[in-house]
């Protein structure tokens, strides 16, 4: 480290030391915000990137340090949501609009926060959610989010779009993950994936419903206008896999987009023209319920009629998401699509909730709602960019004790104990 570094970082521990200290609260500052202004400014001032993980207060630190080690493209898509990103930051936004009601005078001195997924019991109820080539974030990709999954006992998803081979992950995780399934448009090849998938011992395949073609990811586009480098060193330019121009069928543009997606190797993908087929419908969800033997889930339902129809079409669980709003901008977060569809379940099976968690109070507050589990996408991502392992560790880490921290505060020492009466929604 340098001096001027050295000097930085000697200041930041300084006055994260002073912030923490009860002096900071207490009588120097006579608890006046007008006092506290200009600390904060510094502090703010001083704020610069996190250079390793044990640096960060909070999972947010982890995005400035994600744009800092990622090239502009590869972070536009990670960043990126549809049209104004609009969905993105309401996903967030959602959890500012729902209150705590935390209870006083209860032994919380031993907190559980594990929860049962079809006779699994992890430690937590937080999920890995699936997210495409993770290589472009860090070069040991998902390989390295099993090792933190490993570490810290949590469930990983992993996506079609895998930039590692299942096989590898599950041999790092030491457990199974969960496959996310697109299946494309050629049945063989979604029906191949699933057996894969079987084959390899995973326990459950998530058919991922949220996305069709053309999704308009602006913020990305705009990130790969800025981007010099040359992408096709890397990139098919005939198929992005969410691009706004599709490859014809046998023209090998989306082999090309495969090459580099061990989970299509050895198809035969001469036909296959979109990861996600548009003509997908119920009759598809009831071809896949009886070709899957394990447990299926479907991934991006967020209103009750679809919920109600996912039940009565056998699906063992659900993922109310929007994809972390990159699919369409409905401006409506996920948190408030989550009641309707628990209502809706009534218990029958379990339904996890994902998009814009960054809080272990947004953990509890979707918990509360009704989610047996929560996903997250982003700051798991954003770890892993920064640091590999060693940040989606911390992530996972953070988001643990934040929850812990608030489970106490509210009183509740188990995750079945949070339920609805521990939370309100701000009278709009
Ligand atoms: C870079 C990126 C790639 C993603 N890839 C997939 C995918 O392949 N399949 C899928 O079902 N969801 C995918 N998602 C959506 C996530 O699974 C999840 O629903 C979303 O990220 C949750 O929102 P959050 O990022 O705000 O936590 C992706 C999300 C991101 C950010």
């Amino acid at each position: 480290m340098d001096g001027v570094s050295a000097q930085t970082e000697a200041r930041r521990r300084f006055l994260r030391m002073l912030v923490a200290s009860p002096l900071f609260s207490g009588s120097l500052f006579g608890g006046s915000l007008r006092n506290l202004l200009p600390i904060l400014e510094v502090l703010q001032q001083t704020a610069e990137v996190i250079s390793s993980p044990d640096q960060a207060l909070d999972v947010m630190d982890f995005e400035p340090a994600a744009r800092k080690a990622l090239p502009p493209a590869h972070f536009g898509y990670l960043a990126t949501g549809v049209d104004e990103d609009g969905t993105v930051r309401a996903n967030h936004e959602g959890y500012s609009r729902i209150q705590i009601r935390p209870r006083r005078l209860v032994d919380v001195e031993e907190i559980d926060m594990s929860v049962r997924l079809f006779g699994t019991t992890w430690s937590s109820p937080i999920v890995i959610s699936p997210v495409s080539s993770q290589k472009a974030f860090h070069p040991e990709g998902d390989v390295a989010v099993a090792r933190a999954a490993r570490a810290k006992d949590h469930l990983q998803i992993l996506p079609t779009g895998a930039t590692s081979s299942i096989e590898d992950v599950m041999a790092t995780r030491g457990a199974p993950v969960w496959q996310q399934l697109y299946p494309t448009n050629v049945w063989e090849v979604g029906r191949a994936i699933v057996k894969r998938a079987e084959r390899a011992g995973s326990p459950a395949i998530v058919l991922t419903v949220d996305l069709q073609e053309g999704s308009n990811r602006e913020t990305l586009f705009r990130a790969q206008t800025a981007d010099q480098r040359e992408c096709s060193a890397c990139h098919s330019s005939a198929y992005t896999g969410y691009a706004r121009t599709r490859p014809k069928a046998g023209s090998g543009g989306f082999a090309q987009y495969a090459a580099r997606k061990p989970m299509f190797d050895g198809l035969d993908l001469s036909k296959v023209v979109a990861t996600h087929p548009a003509n997908m419908d119920w009759d598809f969800v009831k071809r896949l319920r009886d070709t899957v033997t394990v447990k299926l889930l479907l991934k991006g339902i967020v209103v009750r009629e679809d919920a109600q129809l996912a039940v009565e079409h056998g699906v063992d669980g659900l993922v109310v998401s929007n994809h972390g709003g990159r699919a369409e901008e409905t401006l409506r977060p996920t948190i408030e699509s989550l009641p309707e569809v628990v209502d809706s379940v009534a218990g029958k099976i379990p339904v996890i909730v994902d998009g814009g968690i960054r809080r272990g109070t947004d953990i509890f507050k979707a918990l509360a709602l009704g989610a047996t589990a929560v996903g997250i996408g982003r700051p798991e991502a954003w770890g892993l960019a920064a640091f590999g392992q060693s940040g989606v560790e911390a992530v996972l880490e953070i988001l643990r004790r934040e929850l812990r921290t608030i489970m106490r505060q509210a009183g509740t020492t188990s995750i079945n104990e949070i339920t609805r009466s521990y939370v309100v929604t701000r009278p709009s």
